[in-house]
């Protein structure tokens, strides 16, 4: 695993793009894996600059996301898919057919998170996938827990989370309360995993993940099994992790 130091929130989203817009360059086709929530957003901004410079070209690449509430629909504006859309997807040459977020409207959900799982084995995998962390160390949306989901499946929103994500919403009470979310083994099957994290508020959840044990108390943690991590965080998520700064 690399960690590297970013100054600040611009610095590590520069550093994230330039690893993805690398991954584009070197394999036109490839997939990504992609994420959804504040800490991603200015790593899209900087691939759409890439792309409005002519640097990068999209009309190969092929992605899937991470995770998507249940109950919200395309138009819902707190949906993942309308967030990828406005953040990444309408700036930017893809092909929409080429894009793929769990679809949260599904009538049966589990069908859904099969569906979602063949589709990941049919694309031949995720070349890199790029991660969030939360406070509670989960990533996409598996929480603390006393195993690791493996695959894709259907998740209970924990309080902490919903705490966490109300501000996008107008009141807790409008916080969807479950998702459906790739598992820590579909997530832990991407070729490359690239994780971003900024702000204090994010300290203890990184030093755990990647400085404590193994857990799926701390659903992170289970990246330091992973061959291929790279973090990139700033200077305050990394004030807890020893020898590091
Ligand atoms: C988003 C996701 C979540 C977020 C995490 C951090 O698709 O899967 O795990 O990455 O909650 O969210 P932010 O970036 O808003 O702090």
């Amino acid at each position: 695993m690399r960690i590297y130091e970013a100054k600040d929130y611009q610095e590590m989203s520069r550093k994230a793009a330039n690893i993805l817009a690398a991954q584009v360059i070197l394999k036109p086709d490839c997939v990504l894996g992609l994420a959804t929530g504040s800490s991603p957003i200015g790593t899209y901004d900087q691939l759409v600059e890439g792309y409005e410079k002519g640097d990068l070209d999209f009309s190969e690449v092929k992605t899937v996301n991470l995770d998507e509430y249940i109950g919200l629909d395309h138009e819902n504006d707190q949906s993942y898919y309308y967030f990828m859309h406005q953040h990444l997807f309408d700036r930017i040459n893809i092909d929409p057919a080429n894009t793929n977020v769990p679809n949260g409207m599904a009538e049966d959900i589990a069908a859904e998170c099969e569906r979602y799982e063949e589709l990941i084995r049919s694309l031949g995998g995720v070349d890199i996938q790029l991660l969030g962390i939360g406070r509670n160390g989960h990533i996409g949306f598996n929480e603390p827990a006393d195993s690791f989901d493996k695959m894709t499946h259907c998740v209970d929103l924990t309080e902490s989370t919903i705490e966490a994500n109300k501000r996008f919403f107008a009141s807790a009470d409008d916080v969807p309360r479950q998702a459906v979310s790739m598992g820590s083994g579909t997530i832990m099957k991407a070729k490359k995993i690239l994780l971003i994290a900024c702000g204090e508020d994010k300290a203890d959840a990184v030093a755990k993940s990647f400085f404590g044990p193994v857990t799926p108390e701390v659903p992170a943690s289970i990246l330091q099994l992973h061959s291929d991590v790279v973090v990139i965080a700033d200077t305050a998520a990394l004030s807890k992790c020893p020898g590091v700064l």
